[in-house]
């Protein structure tokens, strides 16, 4: 007779399969709602294909996820994060962070472009790129960047 775990076991953090696209869009939805589809980065990831997905599931449901898209920035190859959601009600245990510890694991020296928080991301190393230009109207402060050097240039499907 085993005694009872006192904390559950970890959640892990699972590379996204394509059985999981509609669990992971219905995640999004509901996290960013309809109005994320007018975004230019909504527009460039229509045009790029997936290069990883990293999703995190709890009794079969899928409650937080994050992709990567291939790109290029001035010509260079890199990788678009994004959109990252966590389910509203498993929100400030790590799962967001994780997610964005899996991104960081699977770019290696390739860097990554987003358009977010920097309060958020800033403690993921991510800076300002002020000389990223994406094709569509964004708030260039939330143009962020990881990666070796300084990012510049136009940002296209890879
Ligand atoms: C952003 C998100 C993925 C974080 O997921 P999470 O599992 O709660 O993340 P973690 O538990 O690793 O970190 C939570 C911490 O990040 C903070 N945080 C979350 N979103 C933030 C934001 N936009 N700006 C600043 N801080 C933020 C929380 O306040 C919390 O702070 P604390 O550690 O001081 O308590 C989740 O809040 C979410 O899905 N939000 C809606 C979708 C969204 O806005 N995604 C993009 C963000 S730019």
């Amino acid at each position: 007779m085993f005694d009872a775990p006192a904390r559950p076991a970890p959640l892990r953090i699972e590379i996204e399969v394509s059985a999981d696209a509609a669990a992971v869009e219905g995640l999004v939805l509901a996290a960013f709602g309809p109005g994320r589809f007018a975004k230019t980065a909504e527009r460039l990831r229509e045009r790029a294909r997936i290069a990883a997905g990293f999703v995190v599931r709890e009794d079969g449901r899928i409650i937080g996820s994050v992709r990567l898209w291939a790109i290029t920035v001035g010509g260079e190859p890199a990788l678009f994060l994004g959109p990252i959601a966590v389910s509203a009600d498993s929100r400030r245990a790590g799962l967001g962070a994780d997610l964005v510890q899996a991104c960081v694991d699977h770019a290696g020296d390739t860097g990554i472009l987003l358009v977010g928080d920097l309060p958020w991301f800033g403690r993921f190393g991510f800076r300002p790129a002020p000389d990223v230009r994406l094709s569509g109207p964004v708030d260039q402060r939330r143009v962020l960047w990881r990666g070796a050097g300084e990012a510049a240039g136009a940002v296209l499907p890879a």
